[in-house]
């Protein structure tokens, strides 16, 4: 049974995704606890309900970035896990941090990297005038939002978008391919090869919407 410690910072939806396809799938795994920076984050109440371990590690506890990712560090090292999945963890994680689970930490963001790294993506590609939005899980190096790309999601733009309906139309996408990228991870079929991550059995590590427009004539 691999163990999975799931980071977020708020809602906890990719979080929530994360707990059901474990248990619906029966993988080779359990997530073993819940950690986030905020006391208010929404997440550590559904995590709670679900008889998984939560805790708080407070970044305003913390006088540095360093003091913080040390606390963080021993609270996710006390649950001795295979795999640390960042699911909307908002803070930036140092690189004693990321070393110290490199290979064994995943993030999801809601672009497609390496477009938009950072924060208010949906916001930046419609600004953009992208005509294509998605979401990327990858392995989490020091560099903000790189790291070997493990799937990528694509949905389409509208022209009526906001950024509201742009976000929930990634996000639904997100709570599909996040569950698939730690299954393959949870189950060693993940092959990296620097930036290279090639899934063994050759799944296809894309998702395209289903529910692509017909073009108007
Ligand atoms: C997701 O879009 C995630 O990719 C981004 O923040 C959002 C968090 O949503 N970083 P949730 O907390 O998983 O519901």
């Amino acid at each position: 049974m691999k163990r999975i410690v799931v980071l977020i910072s708020g809602r906890g939806s990719n979080m929530e995704a994360l707990v059901r396809a474990c248990a619906a799938e029966r993988w080779p795994a359990r997530v073993v606890a819940v950690i986030s920076h905020r006391p208010d984050a929404a997440g550590l109440a559904h995590a709670r309900a679900q008889g998984i371990a939560t805790a708080v590690v407070d970044h305003r506890a913390h006088a540095t970035r360093e003091a913080f990712d040390q606390a963080l560090h021993e609270a996710v090292a006390a649950h001795a896990p295979d795999l640390v999945a960042l699911a909307g963890f908002m803070r930036v994680l140092g690189p004693t941090f990321v070393r110290a689970w490199s290979g064994r930490l995943l993030n999801i963001h809601p672009s497609l990297l390496p477009a938009f790294p950072g924060l208010h993506t949906h916001r930046r590609a419609l600004e953009a005038g992208c005509k294509v939005a998605g979401a990327t899980v990858h392995f989490v190096t020091e560099a903000l939002d790189h790291g070997p790309i493990v799937i990528q999601s694509a949905v389409p733009v509208h022209a009526d978008d906001t950024e509201d309906s742009l976000a929930a139309r990634v996000l639904a996408t997100e709570h599909l391919i996040y569950p698939r990228a730690v299954r393959w991870f949870v189950e060693g079929a993940l092959l990296v090869d620097g930036a290279q991550v090639r899934q063994r059995d050759g799944q296809a590590q894309w998702l395209m919407a289903p529910d692509l427009p017909s073009p108007a004539r």
